[in-house]
């Protein structure tokens, strides 16, 4: 195995616009950052963490239970911790393709064999009928990440339910990764009562702007969320992370107007703009998009040079993954993304 190596370096340099890692483009909200603040003059930093009420707190955001959350630092170590607590050496563990890299990277460190049906066809469609197949042969696991990063595609929630329904019968569990809950609306949470071999892991990274502070959740039934525990530490969520969570939680309009701006404003926009250009990009319902540029390469190092940062991508090969932000950044975009082009 090698580690799963993120281009993180050299990004705080220079003021770029950072278009690369689907986060917020602007500050997480002024209460979030106070509530920081505060914290950090509470003479507490050098205590454990003391957690309160936060698992009431997300479960009364997220509509669920306090007991079927497990709150985790970030939704990476989600994954993981639903990953070591199911799948062992030698089993087999489905995740489409391409995907998130930590979901196959959390099933390499387990041992699994991984199977990996391709996202199919010109939008680069979920492999339903393939997948379905699969379940039949009883992996231990199946990775459905809903909407898809990179292709940033949905499935619906009756197909989420067939697969649901086959996996069960087969005893398979099903991680619903729902990174990009809050720009697509999807969710798999009210199959959670149904169907015990479900786990969803979401994240507070993209749409609350906390992506350094490392907080997410997994939602499940309470007799898994009792073994997850067994494996997350009792400290593995920082307090910076709780004090940024429970700030968040009650300032949602803050964050309820950037997503509307992005995905009313400004997604329909660049969508508009590659139309009117011909570039080719992938219908998708998440606050990024894949697109297929003439020259990658040479757009990726000229968006660069004007200041704004990208994601190359190598499956499907010549894509890149742009992330959206404000009305104001998509403006910046389509003008550098247009002079890289030699369109203005
Ligand atoms: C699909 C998907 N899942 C999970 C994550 C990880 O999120 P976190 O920052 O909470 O670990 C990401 C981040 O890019 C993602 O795209």
């Amino acid at each position: 195995m090698t580690p799963y190596n993120p281009p993180l370096e050299g990004r705080s340099a220079k003021g770029y616009l950072l278009l690369d890692f689907n986060e917020m483009t602007i500050e997480t909200s002024p209460k979030v950052r106070q509530a920081l603040h505060d914290f950090v003059d509470s003479k507490r930093v050098q205590v454990y963490p003391e957690y309160g009420d936060l698992n009431e707190v997300i479960a009364s955001y997220a509509g669920v239970k306090p007991e079927e959350i497990l709150v985790v630092n970030g939704s990476d170590q989600g994954i993981d911790v639903v990953m070591r607590a199911f799948v062992e050496k030698g089993d087999r563990v489905i995740i489409p393709s391409p995907s998130f890299a930590m979901e196959y990277q959390s099933a390499l460190v387990q041992g699994a064999e991984i199977i990996k049906p391709e996202y199919q066809g010109p939008s680069l469609s979920f492999p339903l009928e393939e997948v379905l197949g699969l379940l039949d042969s009883s992996p231990k696991l199946f990775v459905l990440c809903n909407p898809n990063n990179p292709t940033g595609g949905d499935i619906s929630m009756e197909d989420v339910q067939r697969i649901l329904k086959r996996a069960k019968e087969k005893d398979v569990v099903v991680l619903h990764d729902e990174a990009y809950f809050e720009f697509s609306g999807i969710t798999a949470k009210d199959f959670i009562k149904e169907f015990d071999n479900l786990c969803i892991t979401r994240t507070l990274s993209k749409q609350f702007g906390l992506a350094s502070v490392r907080a997410g959740y997994v939602i499940s039934q309470t007799q898994n969320i009792q073994e997850f525990m067994k494996i997350r530490g009792p400290y593995d969520v920082n307090m910076f992370a709780k004090t940024a969570i429970v700030a968040a939680l009650a300032d949602l309009p803050y964050f309820e107007r950037y997503i509307a701006e992005v995905m009313r404003e400004a997604k329909p926009k660049v969508e508009e703009f590659f139309r009117a250009k011909g570039v080719k990009f992938y219908p998708g319902v998440a606050n990024f998009l894949l697109v297929e540029p003439k020259e990658p390469e040479k757009l990726i190092k000229n968006l660069q040079e004007q200041g704004i940062l990208v994601r190359p991508r190598e499956d499907p090969p010549g894509t890149v993954r742009i992330s959206i932000g404000t009305l104001q950044d998509t403006e910046r975009l389509i003008l550098a993304y247009s002079r890289a082009m030699g369109w203005s």
